[in-house]
């Protein structure tokens, strides 16, 4: 499994060019892609930006030499490179497994091609077998878990050593075992009217490429 997202990240790496603004991802396959982008900037002397997903993937280019800016400091990206936690054939996808669904959307936005660097395992049918991070204020937070689980949405606050898991923006995630999402247009655009809801991790049709790493091969999926 390690060896499939080792693949697909250092695939990824080829679409970035000399210049351009890269979206730099979060999570153990993006992992990949950061480390591929870092030793082409040390050995073949690439030239690129790189905007930012979480504290953790900051850490880890800087720690590689790659120049930075914040999202603030530009106008659009040329190709953002990150993982995902499901994709179904209609390139609607789940991500936040890692906690960095909110900085990851708003990479996502302003940029020209968005590549999601995935092992065949997350290649489904139907979204929702995967829980569905939503990130929420801190306050009100446990009234909106509660307001969740009325709706049979099974919800549970993330935790990390027995406390609440904390965003790097500072917020709660709360996750939903939903199963199966019938319909993620329609449950997205319910979770983006919910107050006390920052963002979820439905990124829905926003995907250009999806490069799936399996036992006989890399794929590449245009949306
Ligand atoms: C981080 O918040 C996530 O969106 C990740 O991109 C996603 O969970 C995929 O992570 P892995 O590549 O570690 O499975």
């Amino acid at each position: 499994m390690e060896e499939l997202k080792k693949i697909a990240g250092v695939t990824a790496a080829q679409y970035v060019k000399d210049g351009m603004t890269v979206g730099l991802g979060t999570g153990s396959t993006a992992y990949y892609f950061v480390e591929e982008i870092g030793r082409r900037v040390q050995e073949e002397g690439l030239k690129v930006v790189g905007v930012t997903t979480s504290n953790r993937t900051t850490a880890q280019a800087e720690s590689l030499g790659i120049p930075l800016k914040s999202v603030d400091e530009i106008d659009s990206i040329d190709v953002t490179v990150d993982g995902a936690d499901e994709v179904d054939p209609n390139f609607n996808g789940i991500k936040g497994g890692g906690g960095a669904l909110l900085m990851e959307k708003i990479v996502a936005t302003p940029t020209k091609e968005y590549i999601w660097v995935v092992d065949e395992s997350k290649v489904v049918k139907h979204l929702g077998a995967f829980k569905l991070p939503v990130e929420v204020v801190q306050y009100g937070a446990e009234r909106l878990l509660r307001v969740f689980a009325e709706k049979g949405y099974k919800p549970a606050f993330r935790k990390q050593d027995g406390q609440r898991f904390v965003t790097d923006m500072g917020n709660f995630i709360i996750d939903l075992d939903l199963g199966k999402i019938d319909d993620p247009v329609a449950f997205a655009s319910m979770l983006d009217t919910t107050v006390g809801v920052v963002e979820h991790g439905l990124f829905n049709g926003m995907v250009n490429k999806v490069i799936v790493a399996g036992k006989d091969g890399v794929t590449v999926l245009e949306a």
